[in-house]
């Protein structure tokens, strides 16, 4: 059986910085952020939003109400969760008017839940034929204001239907994985910005790219030449360059030069938005669908996650999967944002709401949002 991505959306805020503005207002020349980091714009989500407001938002622009009734499993990853009990996923089921009959959770592994989260889909998939799985990647990456990583934030969700004869991404079923203990980035409980060791998980990320990179080739007894395109994890997209540098020098020019090519239309993207945390790969991958994938492309695609896991996996672009994807929501959505000034995005910032906060409709601009903290129980609404 076949089993793979046969849908997937995409969900930013409405708002963002422009990057070149924050580097002056921080003192620092724009190209380091513009080309060092290599980022344009960052979204930036409002108060009442959050990882279940993003996720839901994300999935209904994906699901229709026959979907919905074959969904058995409904995963979210992230590391922004709202309540260190309740899941994100149960606060879904509501939001997105979900059957009952459907396992849910949430899964953390900093950057790498998402994949684990795909990857459980991929065997839920295959051991209930006709059952579908909900697979949402939603984060907030936060570093905190006047901080290095702060150029390396973002917010978004991106939302994916696996099921059988996907229409979008087979999975080939093919991947090779690990997990080291290392301290390159982590939020504790009580903080909501998350610590990194910045040089040193850019070290991390390029090592286990390589290592990863060495058993699968071993593994599967394949090449570079047996992919058109890598994707990676890209919390800013300078990063996926580094790793895709191990490669020069060891492939072809000409394949060199195909990959470089490739994974700046999978980019493309993730310079509007910044760090998706979790989605970024999958960012990635709809930017690449977008913008450049051809029917029966293979892909390879890292993922990583700070702390560490990282994983390579591979799959086939589907013939046909233009006509799954709805291109021109997507621009219109990356388009029709609004640019605010780096003080109002750094007072906002500041905004935290306590038990006891009413929000009021009228100032809310999203189809789902926080509207009440009532008893300390977090209460969302959607609007129709
Ligand atoms: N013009 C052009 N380029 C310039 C420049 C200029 N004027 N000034 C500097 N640069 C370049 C530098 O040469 C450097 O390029 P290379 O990386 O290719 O050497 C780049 O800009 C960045 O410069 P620095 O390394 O000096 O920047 P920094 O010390 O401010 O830190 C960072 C950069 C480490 C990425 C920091 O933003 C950070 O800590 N980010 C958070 C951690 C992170 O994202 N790590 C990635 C791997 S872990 C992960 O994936 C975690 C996750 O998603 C949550």
């Amino acid at each position: 059986m076949d089993v793979g991505i046969d849908k997937i959306g995409f969900y930013v805020p409405k708002d963002y910085i422009d990057i070149v503005e924050l580097a002056k207002a921080r003192d620092i020349d724009p190209d380091k952020f513009t080309i060092g980091i290599g980022q344009d714009k960052q979204a930036v989500p409002q108060p009442y939003q959050d990882a279940v407001t993003l996720a839901a938002s994300s999935a209904d622009s994906i699901l229709s109400a026959d979907d919905k009734k074959d969904i058995g499993l409904l995963i979210v990853g992230t590391e922004s969760s709202v309540d260190e009990s309740k899941s994100t996923a149960a606060f879904l089921v509501d939001l997105l008017d979900l059957p009952e009959d459907i396992r849910s959770f949430e899964i953390k592994q900093a950057c790498f839940g998402a994949t684990a989260g795909l990857q459980s889909a991929y065997d839920f998939v295959s051991l209930n034929p006709g059952k579908k799985a909900l697979v949402i990647a939603s984060d907030i990456a936060r570093y905190g204001i006047k901080t290095p990583g702060e150029v390396t934030q973002g917010a978004g969700s991106v939302a994916m239907l696996i099921s059988e004869s996907p229409r979008v991404l087979k999975l080939e079923h093919k991947s090779v994985y690990m997990t080291r203990n290392v301290g390159d980035f982590w939020r504790p409980t009580f903080s909501k910005v998350a610590f990194a060791r910045g040089k040193f998980s850019n070290e991390v990320y390029v090592d286990f790219f390589t290592t990863l990179w060495d058993r699968y080739q071993a593994k599967y007894d394949v090449t570079a030449d047996d992919f058109s395109t890598m994707l990676f994890h890209i919390p800013y997209t300078k990063m996926g360059t580094k790793a895709l540098r191990t490669l020069e020098g060891k492939v072809s020019d000409e394949k060199y030069a195909e990959l470089m090519a490739n994974y700046q239309d999978s980019v493309k993207f993730s310079r509007e938005v910044g760090n998706l945390y979790t989605g970024s790969l999958y960012l990635g991958l709809l930017s690449y669908l977008v913008n450049a994938a051809k029917a029966n492309e293979n892909l390879l695609l890292f993922s990583y996650g700070s702390g560490a896991v990282g994983e390579i996996y591979s799959g086939e672009i589907q013939p046909g999967f233009e006509k799954v994807i709805d291109k021109t929501s997507l621009e219109t959505m990356l388009e029709q944002r609004q640019k605010i000034s780096i003080s109002d995005y750094e007072k906002m910032y500041e905004v935290e709401y306590h038990d006891g906060t009413i929000v009021d409709p009228a100032g809310v601009d999203a189809k789902f949002y926080l509207s009440e903290i009532k008893e300390n129980e977090r209460i969302y609404k959607k609007n129709n």
